[in-house]
């Protein structure tokens, strides 16, 4: 008998997504379902993945053991999201009526918003408010599904400021079940006061900043914004050079406004990520589709800031590129915490069908972020990341769209939310306004 003290059982769908990471082409769809199927767990490790019968006669429920009631409801791995500007204070829904006039990006920007003036707002928070507004964000998440994110900084752009964003992310990761990942991003664009001195301030980046948040282990990767609005390809070589020599792995915004060979870039360079891609040419997909770079499609942000990319998620898996899905979180183009606001964009808008869009919200996300090993899907030996939905199947995530779905989760074998409420001992901080 298999020894558990956690068990799913009797799910409408076990969505296992059990696959060899990453998934591309014919195989992003692969969901490897299991009717009627059942999954256990002992000390916060999958040990068990089947269906009733087979459930019944291998394992074994301690007394203490929980088990809960999935019949009708569809099981998924816990979504990863692989992008995301987490820690940053303020908000700027004024932009959203400039869009609406019909602004762009480049202009809200040129006008002194834009980036640049949530960098004056998260200088000017405290730390702990913004641990504060980091726990109310990531409650949001977690009651939609989330249990492992990235976190970038990229709103400080001075050494002790994105020093403060990331300590903000390493204690957010200490504290909160959701698991963050960090990443460097000194180079979201040049800040105000440097913009006479952009040289200076790539050398900053790359010689003063780069090693720091390496000595301090404080980022796992380093993005650079690659754009005519922030920086050059050359300039990007030079900063994601320095990263690599210092251990970290590569993220690119990449061709997100226009191609500006962003992608390409990525490839080169071995990225884990190229993330956005609403631009990219020909040239770049190629160029994916031959790396290991894993594409990161933000369609929350392409459908916020009015810059549509149609069939842009199936020209890429058609085309053998590993396809990831994200929110990109932030206070400018996609004020969105749940990824459940992500799938339906992704399908409606960029061509995946529901299957692809699971698969990159969760074992491609994974990939992208190196820990495919450990979470991404339901499989023997990895952490029980779960949530399960009240639909009948999976297809409904991107079917019933708007509505939250999700009722349970579970985090390394814990429950972490109950019936829709945050449970035990996690922040119990109720979703607020940021
Ligand atoms: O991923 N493109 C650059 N960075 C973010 C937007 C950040 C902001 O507007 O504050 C993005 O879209
Ligand atoms: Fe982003």
């Amino acid at each position: 008998m298999i020894d558990a003290d956690l068990a799913v059982v009797d799910a409408a769908e076990l969505v296992t997504v059990r696959g060899e990471a990453p998934l591309r082409g014919a195989a992003q769809s692969a969901l490897g379902i299991i009717e009627r199927g059942c999954l256990a767990a002992r000390d916060g490790r999958i040990v068990f993945v089947g269906d009733e019968r087979d459930y019944r006669r291998q394992v074994h429920l301690g007394r203490s053991g929980v088990e809960i009631d999935a019949s009708g409801r569809t099981v998924l791995p816990g979504f990863v999201d692989p992008h995301t500007h987490l820690p940053f204070a303020g908000s700027r829904e004024g932009e959203l009526e400039a869009i609406l006039r019909g602004a762009t990006y480049e202009e809200i920007a040129a006008a002194g918003g834009g980036i640049r003036s949530t960098v004056e707002a998260t200088r000017s928070a405290a730390y702990d408010a913004l641990v504060d507004l980091g726990k109310t964000r990531l409650n949001r998440m977690l009651l939609h599904g989330t249990t492992t994110a990235e976190a970038k900084s990229g709103y400080g752009l001075t050494l002790d400021d994105e020093l403060k964003q990331l300590r903000v992310v390493q204690a957010l990761d200490a504290i909160h079940p959701i698991d963050l990942v960090p990443t460097f991003l000194g180079a979201h664009v040049v800040p105000q006061e440097r913009r006479g001195d952009r040289d200076g301030y790539v050398r900053e980046v790359a010689e003063r900043m780069i090693p720091e948040m390496a000595r301090e282990r404080l980022a796992r990767y380093c993005d650079v914004f690659v754009d005519p609005i922030a920086f050059s390809l050359e300039e990007a070589e030079r900063i994601l050079k320095s990263a690599a020599e210092h251990g970290l792995g590569l993220r690119v915004h990449a061709d997100q406004l226009s191609d500006c060979g962003a992608a390409a870039l990525a490839a080169r360079l071995r990225a884990a990520s190229a993330d956005h891609l609403e631009c990219a040419g020909e040239d770049g997909v190629r160029a994916l589709a031959r790396s290991d770079t894993t594409a990161i499609l933000l369609p929350g942000a392409s459908f916020f800031v009015r810059r549509r990319a149609p069939g842009l998620g199936r020209r890429l898996v058609d085309a053998q590129v590993p396809v990831a899905l994200a929110t990109d979180f932030n206070p400018g183009t996609c004020p969105t915490e749940a990824m459940p606001a992500i799938l339906p964009l992704a399908c409606l808008e960029g061509g995946l069908t529901p299957a692809e869009a699971i698969a990159a919200a969760t074992l491609n996300a994974a990939h992208s972020l190196g820990l495919a090993a450990r979470v991404g899907s339901l499989e023997v030996g990895k952490s029980a990341d779960l949530q399960i939905l009240d639909v009948p199947n999976h297809r409904h995530l991107v079917y019933h769209f708007g509505v939250n779905h999700c009722r349970t989760v579970v985090k390394q074998g814990r429950v972490v939310v109950e019936e829709g409420v945050i449970a035990g001992d996690a922040p119990r901080t109720l979703p607020g306004t940021p």
